[in-house]
């Protein structure tokens, strides 16, 4: 579902529904999404307060062009349910569900929203910051191949996992990386999109897109962003590069000459190339094209 057609997700950026200056921006950044936040970004006094102005927010879609998001606080608290329906009603693209645990979370807000009249269109995308919800990662992204389940996305929350599970948060992420990469197994099993966590470090921009690369080569999607300087490098690090796209070229080339016709496997520049390959190659310049237009 998430799959195709492509929709870039490379930069996911995080506002908290309480900051009304960082709000009055949404229009101007060049994110592919923006997820306004009720839950973590939000004061519990704030809370009520922010999802009130969730309707006004939402209502300047006209003038919209990134994806509209909204990060609820999780059912089970005092202000999940009430969330849920108040932003069902004022028309985001999809709901980020926090603190996400097993197939039966997705499938109660998915209900909720089902009962209360949501669009069809309207998304799920979970957050995965928990020891539980990584191990039954795989069966929660088993819904996203059932439409009706609405979920499109999964989120890591790196956060709260350093938090849950004790391990050290170093530059490199060297103890995160299986869980990530974990993620993003699950997430291809299900037809899911998958977004990176954040950097908090936001004044370090080169620690950033050397993060973003990496993420990027590690099969993720797009990141999560704090602040609006982490827009550019996301969107560089998430698309096809110029050099994979001149290889991508080549190969829809080679497979296209009268002597290939076919053939399902030949070589280019002293390397095996098969069809498989092909059909990559034509996704990325499909990727490139609907970045560019
Ligand atoms: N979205 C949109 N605009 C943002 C923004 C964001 N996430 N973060 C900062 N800005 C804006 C600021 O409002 C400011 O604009 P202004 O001068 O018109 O007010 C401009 O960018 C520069 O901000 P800066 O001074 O560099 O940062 P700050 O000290 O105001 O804010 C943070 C730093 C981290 C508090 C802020 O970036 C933030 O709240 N990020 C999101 C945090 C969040 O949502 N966390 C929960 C999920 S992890
Ligand atoms: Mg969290």
């Amino acid at each position: 579902m998430a799959q195709e057609p492509y929709r870039p997700r490379r930069s996911v950026l995080y506002m908290p529904a309480s900051n009304e200056r960082a709000l009055a921006k949404i229009a101007s950044l060049a994110c592919d999404a923006v997820i306004i936040d009720l839950e973590d970004g939000v004061a519990p006094a704030d809370k009520v307060s922010a999802r009130d102005r969730l309707a006004g927010i939402l209502g300047t879609r006209a003038e919209r062009r990134c994806e509209m998001i909204v990060r609820v606080n999780p059912l089970a608290s005092e202000w999940g349910v009430d969330d849920l329906l108040a932003v069902a009603k004022a028309g985001p693209d999809g709901i980020l569900l926090p603190k996400v645990t097993t197939p039966r979370d997705i499938l109660e807000a998915g209900d909720l929203l089902d009962d209360n009249s949501a669009p069809d269109s309207v998304t799920l995308w979970a957050m995965i910051e928990t020891p539980k919800a990584l191990l039954n990662s795989g069966a929660i992204a088993e819904l996203g191949r059932d439409p009706a389940s609405r979920l499109a996305c999964f989120v890591a929350g790196t956060n709260d996992l350093v938090k849950a599970t004790g391990i050290l948060a170093t530059p490199d992420r060297r103890y995160l990386m299986p869980w990530l990469l974990q993620l993003v197994l699950a997430a291809r099993a299900g037809g899911l999109d998958v977004i990176d966590g954040v950097a908090n470090d936001f004044r370090d921009l080169e620690a950033f897109a050397r993060e973003c690369a990496e993420a990027a080569a590690m099969g993720f999607d797009g990141k999560s962003l704090i602040h609006p300087a982490q827009i550019e490098a996301a969107n560089r690090a998430f698309a096809p590069s110029p050099e994979a796209l001149a290889g991508a070229r080549a190969i829809r080339d080679a497979f296209a000459r009268p002597e290939n016709a076919g053939k399902g496997v030949i070589a280019l520049d002293g390397r095996m190339v098969e069809r498989l390959h092909l059909a990559e190659a034509e996704k990325l310049l499909a990727k490139a094209a609907i970045i560019s237009a």
